[in-house]
């Protein structure tokens, strides 16, 4: 059994100071998966140090791709690219608690000769796989799983393109589709019913690959190659928001972020802290491998309210629980609607929010699709669960700086998944 730890949150006067980010999540992934699977070697700094793309690099260690740690310094990886073809796994491959992994490497895994069986944690073993097992069969593989969950055990085959429309909004789904492309014969066309973050198109253009992109439709012809990239993953700018989230509760707040991954199709948080009162300038802005990247500066303000809605809602999905955390501060309250895809996270993100506010003394209202959380609430401390959810650990973690008295947030070792040093880095920057 894993051994559950627990923080103590204490309210805070203010935030100051500048945090460099870890890199990001969904691109490290990405990076690594295809540096994995490019012709010669690859160097990628400022790899997340999450435990989920660890998970990622354990997985493709075991599928033959040789990696190591080469600078502690900047974490730093080296990866020897296999080519398209990797090596047939001795065991079960192990993602963690990482659905990114499980399910963008099920399109790799599909184009390869041989069988391998992907399995996960308990959250992980809960989570939805439909969605790609369907459209993976489609092209020609064979997958068998437990229900429509993990484990996964994926028979590889000659794929065959596929024209795919997309039933639900997800990234991981459509860069799953996208690696798979890689291995297809003829042009493989996806398109989605929102725009997702493109981070899968992005990476497979650095690594040499040709794709075509007209508003939501993406295709890829099948056979390329990829050539191995050096880079530097930009700041995670989803682990970043708790940061700017506190730092918007407290009107003199001043927060600098370096280096900061503002890809438009992930930045959408930027514009809400906007548009509730939160002073936000962007300097040093350039393009790194074809991501934006810039420098933040954030003072704190009177905080509105914000209703979250439609392609907000997927394109906020990772942010929205630290929005929900923060929203009894505001005045006019937040409101989500359309975030269903929240119940099927890590943990059901909806019902751990409302859970943890009402335990604070907060008013809210819980729906299938989302939450109502009215403004001008006075929050106390109290003792929070994580339900094993690092993005709810971290969310709550903010709230609690503005409640009076202390909280307790119990099961908080799992921050690590996408941000092992994230207390540290908050203790570091609170004034109290
Ligand atoms: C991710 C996409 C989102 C997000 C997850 C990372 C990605 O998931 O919630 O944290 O890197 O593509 P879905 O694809 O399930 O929406």
């Amino acid at each position: 059994m894993k051994s559950e730890s627990q923080v103590i949150v204490r309210p805070a006067r203010n935030l100051r100071g500048s945090v460099t980010l870890p890199g990001d999540k969904s691109i490290s992934h990405r990076y690594a998966m295809l540096a994995a699977i490019a012709d010669g070697p690859s160097r990628l700094e400022n790899y997340s140090t999450g435990a989920d793309c660890a998970s990622t690099l354990g997985c493709l260690r075991s599928l033959g791709v040789k990696w190591e740690r080469n600078d502690g310094a900047h974490n730093a990886i080296a990866v020897q690219g296999s080519g398209l073809s990797l090596t047939a796994p001795s065991h079960p491959l192990d993602c963690g608690n990482s659905g990114s992994t499980i399910r963008m490497l099920s399109g790799i895994l599909s184009g390869q000769k041989f069988v391998s069986e992907m399995t996960g944690d308990e959250s992980l073993s809960r989570r939805p796989m439909q969605r790609v097992i369907a459209p993976l069969t489609a092209m020609g593989a064979q997958i068998t799983s437990n229900k429509g969950r993990p484990p996964l055990c994926i028979t590889g085959a000659d794929l065959k393109a596929i024209d795919y429309a997309m039933p639900v909004a997800s990234a991981q789904v459509k860069t799953c589709l996208l690696f798979a492309g890689l291995f297809a014969d003829g042009e493989t066309r996806i398109v989605e019913p929102l725009r997702t973050r493109d981070h899968g198109e992005v990476a497979l253009t650095s690594f040499g690959v040709h794709l075509d992109r007209q508003g939501n439709e993406v295709r890829i012809r099948g056979g390329q190659r990829l050539r191995g990239i050096e880079a530097r993953v930009p700041g995670d700018l989803s682990s970043a928001a708790f940061f700017l989230c506190a730092a918007a509760l407290f009107p003199h707040s001043q927060l600098t972020v370096p280096s900061l991954l503002m890809n438009p199709t992930r930045a959408r948080l930027l514009d809400v802290l906007i548009q509730i009162g939160v002073r936000i300038s962007v300097t040093q802005l350039e393009e790194v491998h074809g991501e934006l990247v810039g420098t933040l500066q954030v003072e704190g303000g009177k905080l509105k309210g914000a209703v979250i809605e439609g392609a907000d809602s997927a394109a906020l999905i990772d942010e929205i629980p630290v929005l929900a955390a923060i929203a009894p501060y505001t005045e006019q309250g937040i409101e989500v609607r359309d975030a269903k895809e929240l119940r099927v996270k890590e943990s059901d993100r909806i019902a751990a929010i409302a859970v943890n506010l009402r335990a604070l003394g907060a008013l809210v209202e819980e729906r299938e699709d989302g939450l109502k959380i009215p403004g001008g609430q006075i929050l106390h401390g109290a003792e929070l669960q994580s339900f094993g959810d690092h993005r709810v650990a971290m969310a709550f973690s903010i709230a609690a700086l503005r409640a009076q008295g202390d909280t307790l947030i119990l099961g908080s070792e799992c921050a690590a998944i996408s941000y092992p040093a994230f207390f540290d880095t908050l203790q570091s920057l609170v004034e109290r």
